[in-house]
């Protein structure tokens, strides 16, 4: 028997940070059957010495209801990505219960007939996804489900509750436990209810990932409440989306790195994550203060969707401002109070680039988009240009990182950190995840203006085994799998 498919004439870096070396892979039955001299296969590719490596896991992903609405996941897969982490930020499609809406605006999607991981797992292999997905259950959802949206410390009860919430998705494959301790309802909590939370994760060995309480004057503070939690809870931390957040702030993250390197020393598991842009996004009412609106960020917000005013998507608030002879005040209480205003989406310039690069450079930061899939509008081209951007821009130009320690992070190193069993190397027996691309050209084209670009320079994405992406076509085989977590 023939194998599948047989990649000749490749440069194999395998994921494990080691150079790479001229190699064929032969794959069969969705694994990598055989690293060296090519087998005879079904399909032959040529990659004409172009490199191969484990296909890119996004580490940050808000993809829960993507893999629903769009299970191709294109924005994704051109990327080179084949698995991602989802139910970030305390946002988690579960627990769910069908026809609730549990907060306006809610980035993880809203729900439909699946209550918890196992039947949304179900719900999205039912449509034929085009990557893997692993997922982390989040504070915010939870605490919607049990609390509410009321502002007030969880009852003892609720506490319990909300407990069971986490244990059950745990006990389902989840990665780990997820908070967003910004946003609403997870700011409503105090510290010792996300110990609580968290210490659920123990028995499982999963993880607690956290966008911090504060990114900005209060960053080292943040982090403090990051490491106790961890601590108290007995489990590893993963920092997301780690930044400096305000010009006042900028090259703090240094000082946070500094502490996280002094707590592994004294032997914490921290890991981070960060996207490769200086410009954050989410869910703008999430960020005002109506009654005290922060112009100085106002001045920085560029709006990425807003059903009401669609006209506003791709524009700068001043400029907005401007053209309806507005304040900035002004501005921003128009859009947020709008009848859909729950559903406006901004971009806000808040990062140095030079933290970027900071952050880059550290050993156990990992890369994760922190996209948000909604493709009506101006999305934040972090959707479609994350993992080319690092090896573009950061590896090849700038040299922050040599390719081949940026394709470890991106691949072995993160599944190792989200339980992500037999793949992220190309190796004998592991899953047959990769991607093909061209390490002289790879490079992102999604830009603020028009962010829905597919990447340059990714050949071909193959995931579990099947050709998923090629040459700028989307196969549509549909070969992705939930994973649950092992360890
Ligand atoms: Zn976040
Ligand atoms: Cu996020």
């Amino acid at each position: 028997m023939p194998a599948d498919l047989v990649i000749r004439n490749a440069l194999v870096i395998d994921g494990s940070g080691s150079p790479g070396f001229p190699a064929d892979v032969t794959v069969t039955d969705g694994q990598i059957l055989g690293i060296g001299t090519g087998s005879a296969a079904a399909r032959e590719i040529d990659a004409g010495g172009k490199v191969l490596c484990p296909g890119f896991v996004d580490t940050h992903s808000h993809d829960d209801g993507a893999f629903l609405r769009y299970p191709d996941m294109g924005f994704k897969l051109a990327q080179g990505v084949t698995s991602e982490v989802s139910g970030n930020c305390g946002f988690s499609t579960i627990p769910n219960e069908p026809g609730r809406t549990y907060m306006p605006g809610d980035i993880s999607g809203s729900g439909s007939g699946w209550t918890d991981l196992d039947s949304y797992f179900e719900a999205c292999m039912a449509q034929k996804p085009a990557i893997n997905n692993a997922m982390l259950v989040g504070h915010n959802r939870i605490r919607a489900h049990v609390v509410g949206l009321e502002k007030r410390l969880a009852t003892t009860e609720e506490l319990a509750e909300m407990r069971g919430h986490v244990a059950k998705a745990m006990e389902q494959g989840a990665v780990g436990f997820s908070t967003g301790l910004i946003y609403e309802p997870g700011r409503y909590s105090d510290t010792a209810e996300v110990v609580a939370l968290a210490s659920e994760c123990r028995p499982y060995s999963g993880i607690y990932a956290t966008h911090m309480r504060n990114e900005g004057d209060k960053l080292l503070e943040a982090v403090d409440e990051a490491m106790l939690i961890a601590r108290e809870a007995a489990i590893p931390l993963h920092i997301s989306h780690h930044k400096s957040a305000g010009r006042r702030n900028w090259g703090r993250v240094s000082e946070s790195l500094a502490k996280v390197d002094k707590a592994n020393a004294s032997g914490m598991d921290i890991t981070l994550d960060v996207y490769p842009y200086t410009a954050g996004s989410g869910p703008m009412w999430q960020y005002v203060n109506l009654q005290n609106i922060d112009v100085e960020w106002a001045k920085g917000v560029m709006i990425a969707s807003c059903p009401d005013f669609p006209e506003f998507e791709g524009k700068m608030v001043p400029d907005i401002a401007q053209a309806h002879e507005w304040s900035i005040e002004e501005t921003v209480t128009n859009i947020v109070t709008s009848p859909k205003g729950h559903q406006v989406i901004c971009i806000h310039f808040i990062i140095d680039e030079a933290d970027i690069e900071t952050n880059l450079r550290h050993p156990r930061m990992l890369i994760g988009s922190d996209g948000i899939p909604e493709l009506k509008g101006n999305p934040h081209p972090r959707l479609f240009g994350t993992m080319p951007r690092v090896l573009g821009r950061y590896v090849r130009e700038r040299r922050v990182l040599p390719l081949e320690e940026a394709i470890r992070r991106m691949t072995s190193a993160s599944c190792e950190r989200f339980g992500l069993v037999n793949r992220g190397l190309v190796k004998e027996g592991y899953a047959a995840d990769l991607v093909l691309f061209d390490p002289e050209t790879v490079r992102d084209l999604a830009t603020y203006e028009a962010p829905k670009q597919e990447p340059a320079g990714i050949h071909m994405v193959i995931v579990n085994g099947k050709v998923a992406f090629e040459d700028g076509r989307h196969t549509g085989v549909g070969s992705g799998q939930m994973l649950r977590f092992k360890r």
